[in-house]
């Protein structure tokens, strides 16, 4: 259909699970790279606090008020610039939820037997002679639906996962597609983007830095207090003088993640050398605290005005709502959740469906501006707008229309184009099939 336009931008999401405080590992292995991928040019970022999920393993609502505020403030601290990339908070947006029962209600209940958080219980409860489900919640369940909804709702192309998480992607996908056959393309399938390159932090005692170990390095700790847990990274009894291995030694390993190459060369050679394992920790404590330092200013100045963050994130939430809000609704339409004044398109089912409702598509042109289309059911041209510097502006051009139909017209009149022959009433006709439900 696009045939001349090159693909819209692409659209990376992040969800992160308010749980915890960040450590060092955290920084390395997700806080980092992901900041500095949310700069590159020519694409759209979304970062949520996946706080929804944060329940399915914490039921401490202390504990998940504080980790929304640190990781929030963990991620701002560390660059994260909420005018460049949508930054919210979840249970901020109801239209999450709501997609989330649209999506339960085309994800086979085998799907979800098979997925492996919900698994590991099941096998785990097996293996102690329990019963399959004992402890196991429906949230658990429907974990990986929730995280369908995340990732759908904002029509993500690409989202950055771990290993683990790569069976929930293509979860996502196989929800959109069957989405999709059923009620027209309307879903975009998304693909994981596996960070092979990332460095897995190892922790105190040597296994991978992770709460569950006890043996993580909170990332913002008070300077005084980051040198001490620092002092108590194992090693082992070789004497000052001694070469010490780099291989397997927890302490280099988060040194390379910290430092640049010739410093660790450097580091290499005083290994080689038999530095002292008192020396190598104050090499790292500096190294470490030198990156960390003005963050963590920062994050205590965040971290002191709560409601500074919270502002930020209402904000966050607007913008993604303004999303959010026009494509559920045009969700709840496509799946029969209609106003019952308004004439069902021509009943439809399987193949014929995808042509069955009206559509916008949006895109990329070569001269880099941002632009959109509005297609009737039979993929016929209605309207075509000109460039827009970005997608949101785009985005909200046509949250405009599909909220003020033909009214919205006139404002927009410089931005859009009726194609060859294409009448008022038609507009009017395929501009109802987005019109907000009147309550
Ligand atoms: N499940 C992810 C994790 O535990 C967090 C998450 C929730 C997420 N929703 C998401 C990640 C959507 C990516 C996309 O790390």
């Amino acid at each position: 259909m696009n045939s001349t336009a090159s693909p819209s931008p692409q659209r990376f999401l992040t969800g992160i699970t308010t749980t915890g405080t960040p450590h060092l590992g955290n920084f390395v292995g997700s806080i980092r790279p992901s900041v500095a991928a949310s700069r590159l040019p020519g694409v759209q970022s979304f970062y949520f606090l996946a706080d929804y999920h944060a329940l399915i393993k914490c039921d401490d609502p202390a504990r998940i008020q504080r980790s929304t505020l640190e990781i929030a403030a963990s991620w701002l601290a560390a660059g994260l610039d909420p005018e460049r990339v949508m930054f919210y908070r979840q249970s901020d947006i109801p239209e999450i939820p709501e997609l989330t029962w649209l999506l339960a209600c085309v994800t086979g209940k085998g799907v979800l037997n098979r997925a492996h958080a919900y698994k590991a219980s099941v096998d785990k409860n097996e293996a102690a002679g329990n019963d399959p489900d004992a402890d196991v919640t429906a949230g658990l369940f429907m974990y990986p639906v929730l995280m369908g909804a995340d990732i759908l709702m904002f029509k993500a192309h690409k989202v950055p996962v771990g290993r683990d998480q790569i069976q929930h992607i293509e979860m996502a996908r196989d929800m959109a597609q069957h989405f999709n056959h059923l009620y027209g393309e309307h879903l975009v399938p998304p693909e994981a983007q596996i960070e092979e390159s990332v460095a897995l932090l190892p922790g105190l005692d040597g296994r991978k830095m992770s709460k569950s170990y006890d043996n993580t390095i909170p990332l913002f700790t008070p300077r005084e207090q980051l040198r001490k847990l620092i002092a108590g990274i194992v090693t082992d009894s070789r004497a000052p003088g001694e070469a010490k291995d780099t291989e397997g030694s927890a302490l280099f390993q988060i040194y390379q993640a910290f430092a640049s190459e010739p410093e660790t060369a450097g580091l290499r050679q005083a290994y080689a050398d038999g530095i002292g394992w008192g020396d190598a920790k104050q090499m790292l404590f500096e190294r470490i605290d030198q990156e960390v330092a003005p963050m963590r200013e920062q994050y205590q100045a965040l971290i002191g005005h709560p409601q500074k963050i919270e502002a930020l994130l209402q904000a966050g939430a607007e913008k993604a709502r303004a999303v959010a809000t026009p494509f559920m609704g045009e969700l709840r339409r496509a799946v029969g959740l209609r106003n019952l004044g308004t004439a069902a398109p021509a009943a439809a089912r399987g193949k014929a469906a995808k042509a069955a409702s009206p559509a916008f598509k949006q895109y990329r042109e070569k001269d880099g501006r941002f632009y959109f289309k509005l297609l009737d059911a039979e993929a016929q041209l209605l309207l075509q707008s000109q460039g827009f510097d970005s997608p949101r502006d785009a985005a909200l051009a046509i949250g405009q229309l599909q909220k003020e139909g033909l009214a919205a017209l006139a404002g927009l009149n410089d931005k859009l184009e009726k194609a060859v022959g294409i009448t008022d009433s038609q507009l009017d006709s395929a501009l109802k099939f987005f019109a907000p439900e009147e309550s």
